[in-house]
């Protein structure tokens, strides 16, 4: 029997009357990389395959050969025992190749009806989807974690920050919690890109539909697909959903980062507000004395290319004329990174959320300092009559002189406060502690250690 495909020139060869060169060869290569499709792209061609059997467009043998082919390959490439060539340019060529070596004519039909190009945007979904089942899979696990550490410190306080100047206390648990819900419309975001990535394009051939009374949604069925693409131009070529979910994977990374920055912050002993476990933290090779904590550290760094990787594909799709163009093979580097850098990176810091040691003595003594109940006392004003504006000159005012005498609010007496307002009572010293500041913060959403705890129940309900 003599193949197409043992022929010089691989799968077109017909039609060319001299073998590609080699730099070109390389150059339009994609099997090194996209050959990580290639259980997705198994998957989808049985799916194809059973359906041209049911449409008795193949024969059941032919099927059954496929079938058996493609098991062996399947296990071949698991095993690490696939020969992977780069002159069959790409992941669907050297399977189809190696299906014909072992089935032989069975494996030439089962490309009926089918092109590259509907094949490659089918693997992509496929792959997309697993990718978006894994990382809620992560952000959910991550986020339990942040619910244990908030759980732990409800009650803990810490200066909270505006421009990185102490504003008013909060407590640590209610600090975890804001990442609790980034982390959750992360959540949400791959979830909605999940709907409009689970549509099936195969049967759009290869721009423009097949003359074989193919059963598409039977196909969608077999990949538990949501419904197929209605389009056949759109289908093969539109990596719209791809971009989606690198641009909800970029806001993940961003979420991480900035808490990266606080992590790497509150460990500096300059601060010394928590400690990260030694397993994931390195020294240095000159200061020993140094422990640092790379992980946050590298985290911050790599969201860089996964924000890197949204542009590329943007860039990727805005100057593609319909339908497809081989332009789209460059959209899988940057999406199996953008991947391979989400997972690992929600794994670790979901090891890394239980490593977390909080020092609230620290964290207490820094709300002490820089006026963080300054608030309050003009709140407290505001409740005897005076209007919020006066209020709040007035406790500038005693603001300053505490910087002069280089005290707190609460360490001033009765008669001090009352310079500032004759409003001011006994009463204020209750209102001027850090744990009447948060308690008072009593609402939906506010620090109050009651809130967080309703908060953290709220979401171990959902999650
Ligand atoms: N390797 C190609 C890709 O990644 C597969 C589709 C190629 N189609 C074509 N007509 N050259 O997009």
């Amino acid at each position: 029997m003599t193949s197409q495909f043992t022929k010089k020139n691989e799968a077109w060869s017909a039609r060319f009357s001299e073998p590609v060169s080699d730099l070109v060869k390389r150059y339009t290569a994609s099997v090194f990389f996209d050959k990580r499709l290639a259980q997705v792209d198994i998957q989808g061609s049985l799916a194809h395959a059973e359906m041209l059997c049911f449409k008795e467009i193949i024969s059941q043998a032919d099927y059954a050969e496929i079938v058996r082919g493609m098991t062996q390959i399947s296990a071949e490439i698991s095993s690490n025992r696939f020969n992977w060539q780069l002159d069959l340019e790409d992941v669907h060529l050297n399977i189809e190749k190696r299906l014909t070596e072992i089935v032989g004519d069975a494996g030439k039909r089962l490309h009926t009806g089918r092109s590259r190009n509907d094949q490659v945007a089918t693997d992509i979904r496929l792959y997309i989807r697993g990718a978006i089942d894994d990382i809620t899979g992560l952000l959910r696990q991550f986020r339990l974690a942040l619910l244990d550490l908030a759980e732990q410190h409800a009650d803990t306080i810490m200066p909270g920050f505006t421009h990185m100047q102490v504003a008013q206390p909060i407590t640590f648990g209610h600090h975890m919690l804001a990442y609790v819900e980034m982390f959750g419309r992360d959540a949400e975001r791959m979830a909605d890109c999940r709907k409009r990535v689970n549509r099936l394009p195969l049967g759009a051939a290869a721009l423009a539909g097949t003359t074989f009374p193919i059963d598409r949604e039977r196909v969608a069925a077999a990949l538990q697909f949501d419904a197929v693409c209605t389009n056949s131009l759109d289908a093969v070529s539109d990596r719209d959903f791809a971009i989606e979910f690198c641009a909800a994977a970029a806001l993940i990374m961003t979420h991480i980062s900035r808490m990266s920055e606080e992590l790497v912050i509150w460990m500096s002993p300059r601060i010394g507000f928590i400690d990260i476990a030694d397993r994931f933290c390195t020294g240095s090779s000159i200061m020993p004395q140094k422990k640092n904590p790379d992980v946050p550290e590298l985290a911050r760094g790599k969201t860089g290319r996964v924000n890197g990787h949204l542009i590329a594909l943007l860039t990727l799709m805005k100057g593609q004329p319909l339908a497809y163009n081989k332009d789209n093979q460059e959209d899988k580097e940057p999406l199996f990174d953008t991947v391979d850098t989400v997972v690992d990176t929600l794994r670790i810091f979901a090891e890394m959320a239980k490593g977390i040691s909080v020092k609230p003595e620290a964290m207490r003594q820094a709300a002490l300092q820089g006026y963080a109940t300054a608030t309050d006392l003009a709140d407290y004003l505001v409740k005897k009559g005076l209007p919020f504006r006066d209020a709040h000159e007035a406790v500038a005012h005693a603001v300053k002189t505490c910087v002069s005498k280089g005290c707190d609010l609460s360490e001033l007496s009765l008669d001090d406060l009352r310079a500032f307002s004759s409003l001011i009572e006994n009463d204020i010293f209750a209102v001027l502690t850090l744990e009447g500041s948060v308690a008072a913060r009593d609402h939906l959403g506010g620090t109050a250690p009651a809130q967080v705890r309703a908060a953290i129940h709220r979401w171990r309900t959902e999650l």
